[in-house]
């Protein structure tokens, strides 16, 4: 283009920027509060296509924008522990994209931490990699409520009760927003199953919803102040739970005030008239009405459809109105439209925090007298299981991650054994396909397993070769390490799905798989110092073999340097210092979802637990389990005394001493229950309403205070439709597990 066409050029832009009464400049500081008016100027200045252009997809990732008004697109990205691999505007991944990302432990590991600090440290990671790869919302965190062990994407979830679930994700949604990166807490609500998720019925009852599946949504609201929240795919009690009009209009925007964005989960958008009336504000993903490869965005219900809809006057306009408001407000307040610096990716300091996450995150919950390993002379130690040498990150479906690197347990192991042990490794087992570890409605799926992925044709038989070798290590070992667990599904899978730890799938039960309990059997046999790590996003059946191994360590997915913690824990360097978010009971068949409720049901899935999620129910039928919810061990000892309880105003102040009795510092969380006498309708026997982690030297002592308000006393009544106080007995139980309380005292409300 020659000088003069290019000065014509410039001219025309300067004209054009120039007649617009508004034209969108990103804001050089960061502007809380957002003009309403230049929303109004904007939205004046808008045609029906335009608003519609921003309710919907322009790409697999993306939401339109106004190139007239300069109002760029929306991007966003998986996932919850990372930004995922880069799809640019495909429906598949960029080949040779510059997408590598740091790996932190997935949501449960997060939650085992019960450290508040950590998750804004963890959003802070997020955010800022998330910017730095040019995307303005993150599709994290997952806060769904784990009701069964079983579902597919517990990993990515944080816990059974709701008050540490909205308490972690608080710290994570303020991380990610602090980079003007917007989190999407996600999914709105009752996705707590992999299996038909995309029309089952989620039959909750009102108290259940108020009690337990929405209170981490209405704290991320009220107080973190999320950006955006994703509607999930299942129904709940007859409506999609994307356009719910008792869900998303009453409660969330108007009982809640939520100011921000409802993005559908991708494909959850069922019905354009729903969507427009009952809150979807974003559609994304809808299966394309013509293909992946030639997408047809125009054919998206909020589309044209929903153009002829308002255009017959079926719909009013204020109804989109409404919508492009809230996604002006997005853009204003997120880095679509406000400058908030440059991100960062795969620095040091992020890889720390995956370090720490891990290393308080890494759960010690059985230990006679074998841990730390610690021994003048050099020992020999046999690490077996091919869960010591598995990669996991980039596998288990939307939140995969093209980790930078990823510490495996060996790695980490021989690192920080050095030449001061003996290291020896044998696989002991590795995957391979097993009609069994199939839901029926897998079938199709394991057949397709079976094609795909020749590294799964592995069968039973090679296994035994591969026992045979392990035992005859372990038989000349000081100590076995037995590394194995859950994996998240076969290689050969678009995302490394199966039906484990994956997305759209769920477990059939907890065994373990791939003749691992056979294994550790035959380790036990010939050396008495066997200590079991297992990695996954639930525990296994563990009656068979856990007496027989001296500790057990779950690791979760505890990230790219979740061999480092790991090691750091089996050796010392680090006391363990994580707690259960999970109740962990032998077999699936002991939870409520599966003993009262269902699960996974079928066209519905019948939630008849109730409020009795995890320990609400084994705490209140007194059923003892293998390790309950908030345990976990520490390679020191802490007492608890000098319990004391005063009233401010309508608060409650709880005050409590915590001794470092051993002679190890580390961290102890404590936890506090409640416990109301009397009440009118059935109640748990204890209910989490506040914890505190906290470091200890040996032999220091500090007092801890908690604050209790009153609506940590309140319960759903359902006849009257609102949160009540009961008059009564209170007790206040502070301990650190949900079985282990020795301070209590009952106060009078
Ligand atoms: C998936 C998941 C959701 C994810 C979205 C985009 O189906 O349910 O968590 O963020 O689609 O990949």
């Amino acid at each position: 283009m020659n000088k003069l066409s290019v000065f014509f050029v410039l001219l025309l832009c300067i004209t054009i920027i120039g007649c617009n009464r508004t034209s969108i400049e990103p804001q050089k500081k960061i502007s809380k509060e957002i003009s309403s008016e230049k929303i109004e100027d904007l939205l004046q200045q808008m045609t029906l296509k335009e608003k519609l252009t921003l309710i919907h997809a322009s790409s697999s990732f993306t939401s339109g924008g106004i190139p007239r008004l300069n109002i760029p697109e929306i991007s966003m990205s998986d996932g919850p522990h990372g930004v995922r691999y880069e799809h640019g505007r495909a429906w598949s991944r960029l080949e040779n994209a510059d997408d590598k990302a740091t790996y932190l432990p997935t949501g449960i590991t997060l939650a085992s931490t019960w450290n508040k600090s950590l998750g804004l440290q963890y959003g802070r990671v997020l955010g800022s990699e998330a910017k730095e790869r040019n995307k303005n919302i993150i599709l994290g965190p997952g806060i769904n409520i784990i009701r069964s062990p079983l579902n597919g994407r517990n990993f990515e979830y944080l816990s059974e009760d709701p008050y540490l679930t909205a308490q972690m994700a608080i710290g994570y949604v303020n991380g990610v927003q602090e980079n003007g990166v917007a989190a999407c807490a996600k999914h709105f609500v009752a996705n707590n199953q992999e299996t038909n998720r995309s029309n089952v019925d989620a039959l909750v009852s009102k108290r259940a919803l108020h009690e337990i599946y929405l209170p981490a949504f209405k704290t991320v609201v009220q107080d973190a102040n999320v950006w955006s929240i994703m509607g999930s795919y299942n129904k709940v009690n007859g409506q999609f739970a994307t356009h719910h009009e008792y869900l998303v209009n009453s409660i969330l925007k108007n009982d809640w005030g939520f100011d921000g964005v409802l993005i559908s989960d991708w494909a959850s958008v069922k019905d354009t008239k729903e969507a427009l009336l009952y809150g979807t504000d974003i559609e994304m993903g809808t299966e394309l009405v013509k293909s992946f490869n030639n997408p047809d965005y125009d054919g998206f219900y909020l589309a044209d459809p929903a153009e002829k809809m308002i255009e017959s006057g079926e719909v009013p306009e204020s109804v989109v109105d409404d919508k492009v408001r809230r996604i002006l407000k997005l853009m204003m307040r997120s880095t679509v439209l406000t400058d908030y610096g440059k991100g960062e990716r795969n620095t040091e300091e992020h890889q720390k925090t995956a370090l720490q996450v891990a290393q308080e995150g890494i759960i010690l919950l059985k230990n006679e007298q074998i841990l730390p390993i610690k021994s003048a002379e050099k020992k020999t130690i046999a690490v077996i299981g091919h869960n010591a040498i598995r990669k996991f990150a980039s596998r288990g479906g939307s939140s995969q991650v093209n980790a930078l690197y990823e510490v495996s347990a060996l790695e980490g192991i021989q690192k920080i054994a050095g030449d001061k042990y003996e290291i020896v490794f044998s696989e002991g087992y590795e995957p391979y396909f097993d009609e069994n570890n199939f839901r029926k409605d897998n079938v199709q799926t394991a057949a397709q397993t079976k094609v795909n992925d020749v590294k799964v044709a592995a069968s039973k038989k090679s296994n035994q070769k591969l026992v045979k070798d392990a035992v005859a290590i372990a038989k000349k070992a000081d100590y076995v390490i037995f590394v194995g667990g859950w994996i998240h599904g076969f290689e050969g899978y678009p995302w490394g799905e199966g039906t484990f730890d994956s997305e759209a799938r769920d477990k059939v039960n907890l065994k373990l798989t791939f003749g691992q309990e056979e294994l550790i059997q035959e380790l036990t046999k010939v050396n008495k110092n066997v200590i079991s790590v297992l990695y996954g996003g639930s525990q296994v059946e563990m009656n068979n073999w856990l007496p027989k191994v001296k500790a057990y360590i779950h690791a979760w997915y505890p990230g790219m340097e979740g061999g480092t913690a790991l090691a750091q824990i089996l050796f010392g360097e680090v006391n363990p210092s994580g707690k259960l978010p999970v109740t962990f009971a032998n077999s699936h068949n002991d939870y409520p979802s599966h003993k009262i409720g269902e699960f996974p049901g079928n066209a519905s899935v019948d939630y008849k637990e109730d409020i009795f999620v995890g320990y609400r129910y084994f705490a209140t039928e007194n059923i003892n389990v293998p390790f309950s919810f908030g345990f976990g061990l520490s390679y020191t000892n802490f007492t608890f005394s000098n319990l004391k309880t005063s009233k401010d105003k309508t608060d409650i102040i709880v005050t409590c001493d915590i001794t470092n009795s051993g002679k190890m510092a580390g961290y102890e969380v404590l936890q506090l229950y409640i416990n109301q006498k009397n009440p009118s309708v059935k109640r748990p026997k204890i209910e989490l309403k506040d914890f505190e982690k906290t470091w200890l030297e040996p032999n220091q002592t500090k007092t801890i205070s908690f604050t209790l308000k009153e609506d940590a006393f309140k319960l759903f009544n359902e006849d009257l439709n609102k949160w009540t106080l009961e008059n009564d007995d209170y007790t206040i139980l502070i301990g650190n597990s949900s079985t282990f309380t020795p301070l209590k005292t009952t106060i009078k409300l």
